[in-house]
This record gives structure tokens, sequence and C-alpha cells, in this order.
């Protein structure tokens, strides 16, 4: 995340290498991302990508594949000399962590190849493959001593998301991978961290002089974050099956959004203050009792329904779904943080796919003001008092108050105070995934997951997925596909007397 006052400048020449390379996030996101780096002029001037292929293949077919990638998933006009210039600095190699001997031949190949290309030892080694993988490619590269930092030249990992089923083995991951690699270079990917909506929560809340002094229990009533998402699980049964709504988003996108709202101010701008106030903020979510987490969730799956006019089967008749698969596709929980910021403010905080709208946004209600000089209208109708932080698709902040309706009579309306990212600034499209992998490269790990940040998000929700797993069939609610979720969602709130924010 570039300094305000600094222009972002060209990372250290650097060899950046992919793990996963013939695979989708790859195609559609990493090399998409180094193309939009190279077009900023923000690629080092001594730069090759290693692809890692596990059985041989040759170099163009690999190129070709990732140049028909880049063709399909460019976020802006694909320029010859561009991709070329990124493709062209690309050497295919194997390695197979199940044929350890593959890593030492993989190891001498790097000696030549750093040599060649001028890239000064520098590694960054991509893992965009399935979680299973993370810890043996690590182990393999740690034991040929490809990750030890020598002689000034840095070794980095990038970790993809998921980076643990639940708290023990978020934490036996974080245990092996510590081992090898020091926490300073070890970057564990929240694609969230890479939306500019999302890194402006820091800003507004600590840039401007306005918000601090209400952002507490005293002002807000209660917070809301949604991730609603249009998206049925499609051609993902496998993998979604045996994970759900609530290990896919809430540990992990919603956690960040929670952390990144709800955080004492850092006393500094830098990886080691903002990640130690998230931490802290996520281990204070308070502990819930199995009774208290079944009674403070709702857990949904979707049935047959149509998202506009698109028609969608159940989810249990979804490619690699059990068919009687308990698994939600929808969640919903109440949260309270046990600090002096936030004692006794609800979060609500829903997920879920197949529904009507793709939203994602914060709502921060404000407490209601007291309303006795305006007996007369009914009050109870007064629009409520809202900051909303637009993530999707309306990138931009909203502040909801009451005015008076013009004329000889006080009549109260509520009305809405709008900013909008695109009316004042002209960005690049962009992939999401440029400025994360800048960072990387550049060796800045704020937007980025700690360990202890990481353990604290499991441990907040280990109790909703042990009493889930308990409770089997009992508790899981329906909902009709393209719906705004399960009426029990509804429920959750009114019982504190509150409601969600109506999307549109
Ligand atoms: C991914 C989840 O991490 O995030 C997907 O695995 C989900 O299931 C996606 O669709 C949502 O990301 P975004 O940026 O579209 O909100």
């Amino acid at each position: 995340m570039a300094d305000a006052s600094n222009k972002p400048h060209k990372p250290e020449p650097c060899c950046f290498v992919i793990f996963g390379v013939t695979g989708d996030l790859t195609h559609r996101l990493v090399i998409p991302a180094l193309y939009n780096l190279a077009e900023s002029g923000l690629l080092p001037e001594q730069f090759c990508i290693v692809g890692i292929v596990r059985k041989q293949m040759s170099e163009d077919d690999l190129r070709q594949s990732l140049m028909d990638g880049l063709n399909k998933h460019a976020t802006r006009p694909v320029k010859t000399e561009v991709a070329q210039k990124v493709l062209g600095c690309l050497t295919c190699l194997e390695a197979d962590p199940s044929d350890p001997a593959s890593f030492d031949t993989l190891s001498k190949a790097f000696e030549k190849l750093e040599t060649a290309k001028g890239t000064c030892g520098n590694r960054l080694f991509y893992l965009a493959v399935p979680p299973t993988a993370f810890a043996p490619i690590t182990e393999q590269l740690g034991r040929v001593g490809l990750l030890r930092e020598a002689n000034g030249a840095w070794r980095r990992l990038v970790v993809e998301k998921p980076f643990g089923t639940d708290l023990a083995s978020a934490k036996a991951l974080n245990g092996k991978l510590l081992k090898i690699a020091d926490e300073h270079q070890i970057y564990r990917i929240d694609h969230y961290l890479g939306k500019e909506t999302v890194q402006n929560i820091l800003v507004l809340r600590f840039a401007n002089g306005m918000f601090e002094p209400i952002w507490n229990r005293n002002h807000i009533d209660h917070i809301q974050i949604t991730v609603d998402e249009k998206l049925a699980v499609g051609h993902r049964g496998s993998f979604y099956d045996a994970t759900g709504a609530l290990r896919d988003m809430v540990p992990n996108h919603l956690f960040q959004l929670l952390s990144l709202v709800t955080m004492e101010p850092p006393t500094r701008f830098d990886a080691r203050a903002v990640r130690s106030e998230k931490a802290e903020v996520l281990a204070a979510i308070q502990t819930q009792r199995p009774e208290e987490a079944l009674r403070n969730s709702v857990r949904g799956q979707y049935h047959a329904g149509k998202i506009g006019d698109q028609a969608v089967g159940d989810y249990r008749k979804t490619p690699d779904v059990k068919p009687d698969s308990t698994t939600e596709t929808y969640a919903a929980l109440k949260l309270t943080i046990d600090n002096w910021r936030w004692a006794g403010v609800p979060f609500y905080l829903r997920t879920g796919k197949a529904l009507g709208l793709k939203r994602t946004e914060v709502a921060i209600k404000f407490k209601q003001a007291p309303f006795a000089m305006f007996r007369a209208t009914p009050v109870d109708q007064l629009s409520q008092n809202y900051l909303v932080i637009g993530i999707e698709p309306a990138e931009g902040i909203t502040l909801q108050f009451n005015t008076k309706v013009p004329g000889p009579t006080i009549s109260i309306d509520g009305v809405e105070m709008k900013f909008r990212y695109k009316d004042y600034f002209k960005a690049a499209p962009s992939t999401g995934y440029e400025t994360l992998i800048y960072d990387c490269m550049i060796g800045d790990n704020i937007l980025f997951q700690r360990a202890d940040g990481v353990e604290a998000g499991w441990q907040a929700v280990q109790p909703f997925l042990d009493a889930w797993k308990k409770a089997g069939a009992d508790g899981l609610v329906g909902y009709e596909a393209g719906s705004e979720g399960p009426a029990e969602a509804d429920a959750l709130l009114a019982r504190d007397g509150h409601n969600w924010r109506k999307l549109t």
C-alpha cells in the first residue's frame, strides 16, 4: 500500500515464481495483475517469471496458455508489446512436492537462472495451489534452502486462502510455515484487502477529525456487515460443500471489514502497528457458549429459484454436492466485542450465495436522537442515521440523515449525502491484485494477514462451527435462490429491535 506521500516506485529486481501456474487463479488474476503493473511501469527492471509445472510442458505452450488467459481476463485493452514483455521473461521449471528430488534440481536451476536474469537472488514464491499443497511445497523449498535469506537477498512466500479450515488446522499450518520461514517473509493473501474501498476504511476513520470522537458505544447503536452474492455455487461444488459460507467468507473477508472498522488507532501506519491492532480487536470478540452460538446465528441453504431471469436449481443438486448436504450457503451471526470502545454494541454479519443482489457494505447505525420535540410527526417512521461504506458494486460512502421538508409545517424526511469514488477519481480498471502483488515485491506486508490475526479470526468462529456440526440438519433453514436470504436472519435482528438495512 504505497504511502500517500510517496509515488509508487519500481520494486527491486526479482524472480516471481508461481506454483500452480497452469491453474485458474494464475490465468484469471495473477498474470492480468502483472500485466497491469507492467503497463503502469511498476514491474522491476530485472524481472522474470518462473512457472513451476509438475510434468514437462514446453515454455511456448505455457506462454500461449497464459496469453490466452490474459486476453480473456484482462481489465484493460491488451497492448501486444507489454504482454510480450511480461510473458517473454517466462521460464518453465519442473517440481513436484511428492518427488523431493525435483526440488534439488530446482534449486540448482535457480542459481543459473538468477545469474542470467540479474534478479539479485530476490525471490517471491507465489503459491496459487490448493491449500493442502501449502505446507508440502514450503517444506521442500525450505529443505533445499530456496527460502533462506542471505547476502541481502530477500525470499518471500505468498499464500492464498483458505488458510486452514478451523482454529486447530490454521495453528498447525502457521506452525509448519513458521518453522521454515520467518513471519516477515510470509504474505497471507485476503483479496478483500486489495479493494480500494476496504483500504479506505482506515483513511476514513483516521485521516478525518470528525469520525473518531463518535466511533464508539456512546454513539453507535450497532453495525451491520453484509456480503451478499448473486453467484450460486456452480462448478465449485466439491470445494464449497466441504467449506460452507461461514468458513469461506467470515474469518477472512468479513473479519477484514470488521477489524478495520473496529480497531484502535495504530500509533504508526506500518505493518506491525496496524496488524497488531487488527489482531487485538479480533481477539476481543466474545467467545460464545454452544447455546449462545446457536441462538446468535442463522445458517441457510438455498433451494431452487430465479436470480433475475436465470433459473437456479437446489444447492443439493449442484454437481459434487452431497444430495443430503447440510452445508450452509448463507450465514448470519451476531457478535459482540468485549472492549471499552465496543462493549454492548451488537455486530450483525451476513453473507450468502444465490441471493437477489450482489452487495458488499458496512452500515454503521448511530443512536437515535430524542425526538420529543417532533412528537407530532410519526417518529418511528423517521429515517435512521446510517453511515454506509459501500464496497460493491457502488464504491463510496453514504450518510443518511433527517431533514425538514420545505413548507409551512415541520415535516421530516430522510435524505442521503453520497460520495462515489467514480465521481472524483479516475482509476485504471484493475483486478484487485495489483496492490497486493506490488506490496509483496516492495516488502510491505501491511495488507496481509499475520499469524495471530488469522488465528484470532478462527477462534471467533470456532464456537459456531462446533455448534453447527453438533446440530447437524437441525436449525438449517431454507431460502429461495434470488431472495434476500432466510426470514430467520431478519428475526435475528428483530429480536433486538433492529432490522437489516434495505439493500437496493
Ligand atoms: C472468495 C470466496 O474468497 O471470495 C468465493 O471463496 C466468493 O466464494 C468470493 O465468491 C467473493 O469475493 P468478492 O470480491 O466477489 O466479494
